[in-house]
């Protein structure tokens, strides 16, 4: 971790959500940026950047695969809030080559092609939002996973060359819940129908009461449940 990285987990460390994010705005402004998948937890951290009227920049990663909910949440988020969400997609030549090479859904036929998919969709398009920035914010919450229970709320994503920090880390469900019915926040319906993650359609399935959070995030493969954006 660089220093930068230490001087902002002590700062931050016993800080609300709303006070991290004002603290960030304060000192980066647009250099720093907030990806947003339309989670109920990026819902929350976009109701604070825009009702604080903070600088930080929105942007989401369309892969072009993902759920009609997901586009309508969207399209709600822009209408409620007045904001500017950039949109970044995959580079076309790589996608059409990948596909004529492979077929549309080729994810499931191995975890290679499922990484390359993901890498073309989600990590080079990101790669592309957070170039030249300073400070990557995202959603990620503690609960999500064992990975995401083990990470700092502020870390230096090497790979990235960029500091990320999560100022929901610590939230529970319930917080999340709670302060999307006080705040009548937006929300994808596919949570009403039994999802508890939501990424790209094709990957994403419905969880029973008993399953992990991201036990619906390619099913099929029992390897690590992640694309590539957060690499642990
Ligand atoms: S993933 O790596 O498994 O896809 P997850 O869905 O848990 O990630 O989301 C964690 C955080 O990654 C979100 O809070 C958001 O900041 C970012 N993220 C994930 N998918 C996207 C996307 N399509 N566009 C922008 N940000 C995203
Ligand atoms: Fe492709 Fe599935 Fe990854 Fe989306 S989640 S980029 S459809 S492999």
């Amino acid at each position: 971790m660089t220093t930068t990285a230490n001087q902002l987990l002590t700062q931050f460390e016993n800080l609300s959500a709303t006070e991290i994010l004002n603290h960030i705005s304060n000192q980066f402004g647009t250099d720093a940026v907030f990806s947003t998948s339309f989670s109920k937890e990026d819902q929350v951290i976009t109701h604070l950047i825009a009702t604080n009227n903070l600088s930080i920049g929105l942007f989401t990663l369309d892969t072009g695969r993902l759920f009609e909910a997901t586009y309508s949440t969207w399209d709600l988020t822009v209408a409620k809030y007045k904001i500017n969400i950039d949109t970044y997609c995959p580079d076309a030549h790589s996608l059409q080559n990948f596909i004529n090479q492979n077929g549309p859904n080729s994810f499931y036929e191995s975890i290679t092609n499922r990484k390359q998919c993901c890498q073309i969709r989600k990590v080079m398009p990101l790669q592309k939002a957070i170039a030249n920035k300073k400070i990557w914010i995202t959603g990620i919450r503690a609960a999500h996973s064992s990975n995401r229970r083990m990470q700092p709320i502020v870390e230096y994503d090497a790979t990235n060359q960029i500091i990320k920090i999560h100022p929901l880390l610590h939230w529970t469900s319930t917080a999340v819940n709670q302060f999307i019915a006080a705040h009548h926040i937006p929300t994808n319906q596919l949570y009403e129908q039994g999802f508890a993650s939501i990424g790209c359609a094709p990957c994403t399935r419905a969880i029973a009461a008993n399953e992990d959070i991201r036990a619906g995030r390619w099913w099929w493969e029992q390897s690590k449940k992640e694309c590539g954006l957060h690499t642990h």
